[in-house]
């Protein structure tokens, strides 16, 4: 491990790797779709969110984590995941895939309606374990992902910061980016003290993220 703050996780040993297959291994289904807070299911276990600015890459990593490529609904259009999605895991937690945000192109009502469901859901969801917040490799840390953070730093959800589309970006340009990801996080009480670095299109990532899942209890 490096001893620069907010590092990269460190590849799972074994035992960790196999906790993650197996997690993943079994049925990994669609429960259902939720656009008010009321829909929410039954908070009978935990779970982690996928969270980020629209077209990061968030259906894309449930994908990749699930290895069912259709399973959540990815696309070009950014704003494509509208709802609140749920998906199960063999005896382990929820993942939900968040409808994006940041995203302007759209009727400024319908974007109101999923921002406000999407706040609603980050800070008043009690079985919430942990958030991932995802960045895109190539662009770091916006305003609207800071916005973000902070009411997570106010809700108490620790979040996790997973960078995406790494294959998009050149080594040398690596670097720089995470050290303004670096000093962003150190603004935020709770994020958590390591990130991962992914891509869903190569894979790069996606063991360590299952093992990582694996582990919340
Ligand atoms: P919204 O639901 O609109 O908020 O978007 P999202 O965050 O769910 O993004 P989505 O998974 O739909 O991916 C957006 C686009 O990025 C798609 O064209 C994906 O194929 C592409 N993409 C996602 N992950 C990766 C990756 O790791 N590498 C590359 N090269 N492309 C990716
Ligand atoms: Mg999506």
């Amino acid at each position: 491990m490096s001893s620069l703050p907010f590092p990269l996780a460190d590849a799972p040993d074994t035992d960790e790797r196999e906790a993650g297959r197996l997690l993943f291994a079994g049925n990994t289904d669609f429960l259902k779709g939720v656009v008010a807070m009321d829909g929410l299911p039954t908070p009978d276990r935990i779970e982690v969110c996928f969270a980020g600015r629209s077209n990061v890459g968030k259906s894309s990593l449930i994908n990749a984590l699930t290895g069912r490529k259709g399973l959540a609904r990815a696309s070009n259009t950014p704003g494509r995941t509208q709802e609140i999605n749920f998906f199960t895991t063999t005896n382990g937690p929820y993942l939900v895939d968040l409808p994006g945000y940041g995203y302007a192109n759209a009727p400024v009502k319908v974007v109101e309606k999923w921002q406000r469901l999407l706040k609603a859901y980050l800070s008043g969801r009690q079985n919430l374990r942990r958030a991932f917040v995802l960045i895109d490799a190539r662009h770091g840390v916006k305003s609207v992902d800071d916005e973000i953070m902070t009411l997570l730093d106010k809700s108490a959800v620790t979040f996790q910061v997973v960078m995406t589309k790494a294959d998009k970006v050149k080594e040398k340009d690596r670097a720089k980016v995470l050290d303004q990801v670096r000093k962003a996080l150190s603004k935020h009480p709770a994020a958590y003290p390591e990130m991962i670095l992914t891509s869903s299109e190569k894979g790069d990532g996606i063991e360590i993220l299952r093992a990582i899942i694996a582990e919340l209890d």
